[in-house]
């Protein structure tokens, strides 16, 4: 079975389209950086039907997923899904430039230096007067938000202690240094919704 299913993109689908309908561009073209199974982007694709949607993940058997899930969407506004490593420099440059890119929960599973990279290559990816949504936990002042995060949080350290959630002022700082804006949106369960413009 190639198609596989994620609790928490069922369960935060519908705030994140709720964010994204006050600040997504009327139609255009969005990115979408780690789509992981593809039950987001179908949902989105469906949500927004004068954007065309590009899906992609590094993983084969998360595009393979993606695939299967497309091929439940009644529209023409979703491409197929692409390979591609985020967190590689210059992958900007491979690309056209995007009126959204949407990225959700990979930010606090990798290092430091590979968000920075994302960050610094969406900059570049987006058009001007471009928008991106970053979604996913962060520290406050070093901080995590409940016993649940730190122990998540933990957790991902014990397994690569250079990963683990980024703190929420050095993520905003580094992307207002990348030149773009930057507002802060509090979702559900301790999330946070970072609208970056360009
Ligand atoms: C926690 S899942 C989130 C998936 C999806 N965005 C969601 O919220 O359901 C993280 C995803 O990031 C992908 N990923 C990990 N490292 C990546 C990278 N360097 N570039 C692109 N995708 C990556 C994984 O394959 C996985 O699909």
């Amino acid at each position: 079975m190639k198609r596989l299913t994620s609790p928490s993109a069922a369960r935060n689908r519908e705030p994140i389209v709720e964010l994204l309908r006050s600040v997504a561009p009327k139609h255009g073209r969005a990115l979408e950086i780690a789509s992981g199974t593809g039950q987001h982007m179908l949902y989105f694709a469906a949500a927004f039907p004068s954007i065309t949607w590009q899906p992609s993940d590094i993983d084969p058997a998360r595009l393979a997923s993606i695939r299967d899930w497309s091929t439940d969407h009644a529209g023409t506004n979703l491409r197929p899904p692409i390979r591609l490593d985020a967190s590689k420099s210059d992958w900007a440059a491979t690309q056209d430039t995007y009126d959204l890119i949407v990225l959700i929960n990979l930010l606090h599973l990798i290092p430091a230096e590979a968000a920075h990279t994302i960050l610094e290559e969406i900059a570049l990816a987006l058009g001007k007067g471009g928008t991106a949504l970053i979604y996913g936990p962060f520290l406050r002042n070093g901080v995590a938000t409940s016993p649940g995060d730190a122990e998540f949080h933990a957790r991902i350290q014990s397994e690569n202690p250079e990963a683990g959630y980024k703190d929420l002022t050095d993520i905003c700082t580094y992307i207002e240094c990348l030149g773009l804006g930057v507002t802060t949106h509090h979702m559900p369960a301790n999330n946070v919704g970072l609208v970056l413009q360009k």
